[in-house]
């Protein structure tokens, strides 16, 4: 098969480089949640392409700018969530909702000049827009609306938000594999049999429906019969929840959000920052079921039970990840690999990727193609 990301693709820093501005900078990206946010001067910090952002609440409304002080460069907020003004811990510049740094102490003590131009004292800004839970920012390069960028997909993060609980863990793994090995692994229902076969290979049978609205995609798994047998209980205790999702879902926000849940009973939510070509920090929160009538010891019983179950899901996939990085690190071969019908999800997806960055069509048609209920 040709025009797939070739081993270089996975290895390369200049690749690497050319992806963190045009994928991760340009493109939206989800970068937290709605409840992290809820307060005035509520901020959470994150590094987007390479780039260190801070998203804050200002009496309502939510901003994004690049984290670094327009004094002497110091990182305005140091934490990686928390409440507090937008102020520089250095020498005390406090920003405002626009990033102007409007308390500058010992300010008559500056030459006044240069005060002149307003964008030197400005922080550089980034667009901000949520959809249900989740909270996206993109660089103002980016000329499509988050709504537009999302597509289809939207409608799956608004109605899943209706059922977001509290999130009941949080886990991070720093993975030594190119992040697009990552989301590659998440996309590919191949592997289950062999790398989680005491796991997830236990739990979900045949993937029945694959729908691929590019750049994004979605799954729909069957459940094993024992499986199925065992959670008729949970689905019966939990019957009133808002999504009742048929077996277990997976749905790719491109480029690096998944999310994941059986039968709409927890969620959990997965992004994949790159850090560097062979470095990735992956980062898991689960969420149990909330809803008015909820039996809140059962939904959080049954999140828990998830949380820890999904460690060891994604401990199974670091192993695989890591030496798949490894072989292309060691291998002469340019060949990109072979893929079958189970992978059709990582076609699209390195067609959506190679178009961004290449500007190519190259499989666009072959992943038409195989737009598929299967
Ligand atoms: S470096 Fe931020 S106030 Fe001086
Ligand atoms: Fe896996």
């Amino acid at each position: 098969m040709n025009n797939l990301i070739l081993p270089s693709g996975y290895i390369s820093e200049s690749i690497f480089a050319k992806e963190q501005k045009l994928i991760f900078q340009d493109t939206w990206q989800f970068v937290g949640f709605v409840n992290d946010l809820a307060n005035h001067n509520d901020f959470v910090t994150r590094l987007i392409g390479g780039k260190p952002i801070v998203i804050q609440n200002f009496k309502g409304e939510l901003r994004a700018f690049v984290n670094i002080c327009r004094h002497r460069h110091s990182a305005i907020q140091c934490s990686a969530k928390g409440n507090r003004h937008l102020s520089c811990p250095y020498h005390g510049w406090t920003y405002d909702s626009c990033g102007v740094a409007r308390g500058i102490p010992n300010k008559d003590d500056f030459d006044i000049n240069d005060f002149d131009n307003l964008s030197s004292i400005t922080l550089l800004s980034y667009r901000v827009d949520t959809c249900g839970s989740f909270v996206f920012i993109a660089s103002k390069n980016q000329t499509k609306s988050l709504e537009e960028h999302l597509g289809e997909s939207r409608f799956f993060l608004a109605e899943i938000s209706n059922s977001f609980g509290e999130k009941v863990d949080e886990f991070k793994l720093l993975k030594k594999s190119n992040w697009k090995i990552c989301i590659e692994n998440t996309l590919d229902s191949y592997h289950v049999d062999v790398v989680h076969k005491t796991s997830l290979a236990n739990i979900i049978a045949q993937e029945q429906v694959k729908i691929i609205q590019q750049p994004h995609s979605h799954t729909i798994i069957n459940l094993s019969e024992n499986s199925d047998r065992r959670r008729c209980k949970i689905n019966s205790l939990l019957a009133d929840r808002p999504c009742k999702f048929n077996g277990y879902i997976h749905h790719l926000i491109f480029p690096n959000l998944t999310i994941a849940t059986t039968q709409g009973t927890s969620f959990s939510v997965q992004s994949f920052e790159p850090i560097a070509a062979g470095l990735t920090q992956f980062t898991t929160s689960v969420f149990e079921v909330d809803y008015n009538s909820c039996p809140k010891a059962i939904s959080t019983a049954l999140a828990k039970q998830v949380a820890k179950y999904n460690r060891q899901v994604f401990l199974e996939d670091q192993i695989v990840c890591e030496s798949v990085q490894q072989g292309l690190e060691k291998s002469e071969d340019s060949h990109p690999g072979l893929m079958n019908i189970k992978e059709s999800r990582i076609l699209s997806f390195q067609s959506a990727y190679n178009e961004i960055m290449f500007n190519h069509e190259f499989i666009k048609n072959r992943v038409n193609n195989e737009n598929i209920c299967i």
